[in-house]
């Protein structure tokens, strides 16, 4: 096996070199230490979501991975690191904290990928998909009878030790492994692969190659097309190659180790490849060089907003082998009409310069469409909910006492429900377009809105809105609207913020 690693890396940080020092192809730049969530006022300053979202601390699970939502509320994790696989209990009592964890399965050889169907609990272990019963329906019955093997023997050891087994639309049990070393020729056709089986007989194997290592991968809603998420290969510099989104068709090579990104010969593999490369198939989409995609979710609950709705939401774990940092937050995938995929930024703020507080692994979606992201960096889960009205608020208090309220007048449920109405008016009359940093429209300056609740109050904000400052454009907005898009301005932290 010819293996180009890490060991001349590992070798030159031996000696005690900092990766300044480092020629920029042996960059080691990895996040050390953590493992408890920042405190609220760090993170509420930093973590950021989109306008008409809210994100808060749901719970804190040291080395959390993956996660499956059960119906009902509660959410399951894996820690494969302890062998375990947990259920963190439904908020139950309101507080917008998970009512607390209990383990449902422990001494597994590093559980990693969970799924949940026709009344199984599916747990891909490091060389092994088991099954046991599990009742959603019934939360204190847990799982019940015993471990059943439903594929043994998938390759082991080596790099990229996760698994991740999902049951797909077709009832199949797809497996993704991914490769044993950075780049090398695998021995074993089952690495750097998907795999599909049977969840009965437990017969399959091959469904896919070329895939270095697809941690993440899910079923497109409405096409039923299945995409995987791909970290590109390391040690060939800053900016390359891109990390992939591949579309997964059975029998496609994704070129992994003789190419990367689209069909670009491999440096160290490539030479005298030209007919596998040219017969692999291109990622979708590529995302930016090391920023390893882990988890990806497609949203299909009714109550995310249309722009969301149908989208995908990518976890982006962070670079390690990158002078300066890159990554280390949660993206949105939008499929346009052409088939050209946009990438947005969803939840960020974990990576400020070089300094990182959380490094997302994976997302999950309930049927409230309340979202979910695991940080194995922090040992947290945090859990975004639509709607600016929670008591969830993202910021901080403000350091020093807390400011007069200026939606003070308003109960609870009719200031939600107008910052949702207020929150659709943003979005229909594209407000982003000159007000969002991060998603603002080509060629413009965006203008922040910032710490708008010290400067206005409701009737003063629904009024700047009907007669602006130019170049603020004036838009056509009934009174009722107008106080409804101050309202959403007003309450919620992410907006007011800007
Ligand atoms: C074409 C660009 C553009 C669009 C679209 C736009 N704005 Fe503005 N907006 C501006 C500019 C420029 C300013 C700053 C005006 C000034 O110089 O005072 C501004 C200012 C504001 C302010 C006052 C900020 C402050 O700190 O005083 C608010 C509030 C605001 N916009 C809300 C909105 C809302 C709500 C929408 C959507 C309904 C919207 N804007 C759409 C360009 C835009």
């Amino acid at each position: 096996m010819r293996a180009i690693g890490l060991g001349v890396a590992l070798v030159a940080l031996g000696f005690g070199a900092c990766r300044l020092l480092l020629p920029e192809r042996l960059a080691v730049n990895v996040p050390m230490g953590r493992g408890s969530p920042p405190s609220s006022d760090v993170f509420g300053g930093r973590i950021q979501v989109p306008p008409g979202f809210s994100i808060r601390l749901w719970a804190e699970l040291p080395r959390v991975r993956f996660l499956r939502p059960v119906p009902g509320g509660d959410l399951l994790a894996s820690v494969p690191r302890e062998g375990r696989v947990v259920r963190l209990l439904a908020d139950r009592d309101g507080d917008g904290r998970s009512d607390g964890s209990e383990t449902l399965l422990a001494d597994l050889d590093r559980p990693h990928g969970l799924d949940l169907h026709g009344g199984w609990l599916y747990v891909a272990e490091t060389g092994a998909v088991r099954r046991i019963r599990f009742d959603p329906a019934d939360p204190a019955a847990g799982v019940s009878g015993a471990l059943e093997t439903v594929v043994s023997g998938l390759p082991a050891g080596g790099n990229h030790w996760t698994r991740t087994a999902r049951i797909g639309p077709d009832g199949g049990l797809y497996v993704s492994v991914g490769s044993s070393c950075n780049v090398c020729e695998e021995e074993d056709p089952r690495r750097a692969a998907m795999l599909r089986f049977d969840p009965e007989s437990g017969r399959g194997g091959l469904y896919a190659r070329g895939l270095r290592n697809a941690v993440g991968f899910d079923w497109r809603p409405g096409t039923g097309e299945l995409y995987a998420t791909d970290n590109g290969r390391d040690l060939l510099g800053d900016d390359f190659p891109p990390c992939e989104l591949n579309r997964v068709v059975e029998g496609g090579d994704y070129g992994w180790p003789v190419a990367n990104g689209d069909r670009i010969p491999d440096p160290d593999l490539g030479a005298g490849q030209k007919a596998r490369i040219a017969a692999s198939l291109p990622p979708v989409h590529g995302f930016r060089a090391h920023n390893a995609p882990l988890g990806i979710t497609f949203l299909r609950s009714d109550a995310q907003p249309a722009g969301y709705r149908g989208a995908a939401l990518v976890a982006l774990h962070g670079s390690w082998n990158r002078t300066r940092k890159d990554g280390y937050k949660v993206v949105s995938l939008h499929w346009g009409e052409s088939g050209r995929i946009e990438e947005r930024d969803f939840v960020w703020g974990f990576l400020e310069g070089e300094n990182v507080i959380g490094r997302p692994v994976d997302v999950a979606e309930l049927g409230d469409g309340s979202i979910f992201v695991s940080d194995d960096y922090a040992g947290a889960v945090y859990r975004i909910t639509r709607g600016a009205g929670e008591a969830v608020s993202r910021t901080a208090p403000a350091a020093g006492g807390a400011r007069s309220d200026p939606l003070a007048a308003l109960a609870e449920g009719e200031r939600r429900a107008a910052a949702a109405r207020g929150s659709a008016l943003w979005e229909r009359h594209a407000c982003a377009g000159c007000h969002d940093p991060r998603d603002h429209d080509p060629g413009v300056v965006p203008v922040e809105l910032r710490d708008l609740g010290a400067r206005y109050d409701l009737e003063g904000l629904a009024s700047y809105l009907a007669a602006p400052t130019p170049p603020m454009p004036a838009f056509d907005l009934t009174p009722g609207e107008r106080r409804d898009l101050a309202v959403s301005l007003l309450a919620d932290g992410v907006r007011a913020d800007r």
